[in-house]
């Protein structure tokens, strides 16, 4: 089922090149070539409630350096305060590196980019805050480090100056009323990296006044950010929604399920997220991820945010993600994007050690999308296909099928006619699973009912021969079931293509606990043949990547269920946020309410975690018949 999902991830809108970019090239355009950003003139600004020239950042980290980027691009003055001389260096440092970049990429002229710097002033003393109309505080993520400095700034600041914390997940409304008036502060939660990340999330609480909740919101806006507006409630929109994910993603690396590289391979290739999920924990901040996953925790008591024991041990290591140079990866320097190899960086010699066995012929079973696509994605590396069918009309339609897809290649430039001809030549369709005797390995695509695969697997242990390898495509099913069908359970694994499978890249390969090494290595060599990037893993329900996507989507509509936020909004929070390429509810549509209720029900059975339960809005709206796109209704209503 995994693979309904990525087809409309797939076929999402705005899913284009622009997620291979690296999100400090979208920053500045990258995905608009040719496109040169400048500094808006102030007097091209649209008319505002509030007039601001000078506000302050406090706090020059992975946040705030990027705070000041965002106000100083669009013309306003900024005072950028530190702790130490050596960290406003930092601070600096960091400013200077990301708009050389943008010159060096012809995004931002030398010109523009000595305004932008001239109209930044850093000190190590927040007394030169003292003309700001508003102040951005982005100090780490510990309540009383901000009280104290909310504190300080009542006797700083003038009398109407807006005081704004971008705390992540704290609450907003103690900060406030660690000031005299309270009614001017509010939450500007950025996004990492803010100069790139569309989204502000302006957070109002109980106290804070109209007016001043309006001038930001308007603020932000002049900014070119789209802000949504949230209650007082630790994680607001996108990090309630995408902590849960991250935290459920570091507990599958710690628990050695699937590497750090195949666990971030599966999220960007299988939903075609910008980052995976342990690599956007290093982006941002061991440490601010462990204190905002802590806060969600006593917050909401909700087990699914406890921190994974791993992140406070790195933590603690000094191992901060890329700020430190090293997180779950390794970078070259501290501050750096670009991983250098380390001790769990994969080399070749170690996936060989298992050996492999020659894989020349493949039987692929079943006449549906799967099938189809996976017999063309062999047949076009050149492997002799036979595919089986259970009737020669529906061998007659993959045939059909698979002759079109290839023709549409040949129009699009994609493939030659020789190639199509040649493809073509490789396969050979039948109604007889005796004529598999011969093939070195068969993938089942058939119908995802267990007792229709065990009776499949039990004749193919008969029919083929010792040694061949039998696979299941299954994205739902134990493969241990399968393989105790057979007497061979060692030759038998799980190879979960995506659909569709002629374009998806990735392939989950899954080990049961009988699978021999010498298999799953087989199987990785063949996605390589075949142009497939495989990600291993263990033979849980979900695999990799529905075990990270589904319980997110769920917790998505229990936020909506519980009225915190529209669908609108959530699904813009993580387009915007998070640079997902569909929103939840978006998504959920496309793949089928009914569909996702079955998954969540899987993951629910087998994990028994009380989180994974699904949310009684799903299950109602399956019950009345709204599955979604095609019933015409789901979340939301289709002409
Ligand atoms: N990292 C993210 O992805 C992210 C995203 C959105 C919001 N946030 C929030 O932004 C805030 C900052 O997080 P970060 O990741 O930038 O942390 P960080 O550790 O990278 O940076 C914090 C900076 O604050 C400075 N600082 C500490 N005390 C100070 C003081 N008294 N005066 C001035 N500067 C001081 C530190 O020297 C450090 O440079 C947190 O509230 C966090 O939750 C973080």
């Amino acid at each position: 089922m995994g693979g309904e999902a990525t087809v409309v991830v797939d076929a999402a809108p705005g899913y284009d090149e622009t997620h291979r970019t690296t999100l400090e090239e979208v920053a500045w355009g990258a995905s608009r070539p040719g496109r040169v950003w400048r500094v808006q003139p102030l007097c091209e600004t649209p008319p505002m409630a509030r007039e601001f020239t000078k506000v302050g950042v406090i706090g020059l980290g992975t946040m705030g350096a990027g705070i000041v980027e965002v106000f100083a691009r669009n013309g306003i003055d900024v005072v950028a305060v530190e702790v130490t001389d050596e960290a406003v260096e930092r601070g600096r440092g960091v400013l200077q590196h990301s708009t050389d970049r943008a010159v060096t990429r012809g995004k931002l002229t030398p010109e523009d980019q000595t305004a932008l710097h001239a109209r930044v002033q850093f000190t190590s003393d927040m007394a030169d805050l003292k003309e700001c109309q508003l102040v951005v505080e982005a100090v780490p993520e510990h309540l009383d480090l901000k009280k104290d400095i909310f504190a300080k700034l009542d006797a700083i600041v003038s009398d109407d100056a807006i005081l704004a914390t971008n705390t992540s997940s704290l609450p907003v409304t103690e900060i406030a009323v660690a000031t005299i008036n309270p009614k001017r502060v509010v939450g500007m939660h950025f996004f990492n990296p803010a100069p790139v990340l569309q989204f502000v999330e302006v957070i109002k609480t109980v106290i804070t006044s109209d007016e001043i909740f309006e001038d930001v919101k308007a603020l932000a806006e002049r900014l070119g950010k789209k802000p949504v507006i949230v209650g007082d409630k630790a994680g607001f929109i996108a990090n309630a929604l995408l902590f849960g994910y991250l935290n459920h993603a570091v507990a599958m690396f710690e628990s050695k399920y699937a590497t750090r590289e195949d666990i971030d391979a599966a999220m960007k290739l299988g939903c075609g997220y910008p980052m995976g999920p342990l690599a956007l924990m290093d982006l941002i901040g061991l440490d601010t991820a462990y204190e905002i996953l802590d806060t969600m925790y006593k917050q909401g008591r909700d087990r699914l945010h406890a921190p994974s024991p791993i992140i406070k041990q790195m933590v603690s290591a000094g191992l901060k993600g890329r700020k430190s140079g090293r997180g779950f990866y390794t970078y070259a320097a501290p501050g750096s994007s670009a991983v250098v190899d380390d001790a769990l960086t994969p080399t070749a010699a170690a996936g060989s050690t298992a050996g492999t066995r020659p894989v020349r012929t493949v039987g692929v079973v079943g006449s549906g999308t799967m099938a189809t696509g996976m017999v063309e994605v062999f047949a076009k590396a050149g492997l002799d296909v036979t595919f089986v069918a259970r009737s020669e009309a529906k061998v007659e339609a993959v045939r059909a099928a698979l002759a079109k897809s290839l023709e549409k290649a040949v129009q699009r430039g994609k493939a030659t006619e020789e190639e199509r001809d040649a493809a073509l030549g490789h396969v050979r369709g039948t109604t007889r699973l005796e004529d598999l005797a011969q093939v070195d390995l068969v993938v089942e695509a058939v119908v995802e009912d267990l007792s229709v695969k065990r009776a499949l697997f039990e004749n193919l242990d008969e029919i083929c021969r010792p040694d061949a390898i039998l696979a299941t495509t299954t994205s739902s099913l134990p493969v241990v079931e399968c393989a105790a069908a057979t007497k061979r359970p060692q030759d038998v694994v799980g190879m979960h293509f995506f659909n569709p499978a002629q374009v998806m890249k990735l392939v989950e390969v899954v080990h049961t606990v009988s699978t021999a090494d010498d298999v799953v290595a087989t199987v990785q060599a063949l996605c390589a043949t075949v142009g497939k990037h495989a990600v291993t893993c263990g033979d849980r329900a979900g695999f990799i990547v529905n075990a990270l996507l589904f319980p997110y989507l769920n917790d998505a509509v229990k936020m909506l269920e519980a009225n915190y936020s529209t669908a609108d909004d959530i699904d813009t929070a993580m387009k915007t946020g998070c640079g997902l390429p569909m929103g939840p509810f978006e998504l959920l549509d496309v793949v089928g309410l009914d569909v996702s209720l079955a998954i969540e029900r899987e993951l629910y059975l087998e994990f028994r975690e009380r989180g994974y339960a699904p949310a009684p809005l799903l299950e109602h709206l399956v019950t009345a018949g709204y599955l979604g796109r095609k019933t015409g209704r789901g979340f939301r209503t289709y002409a």
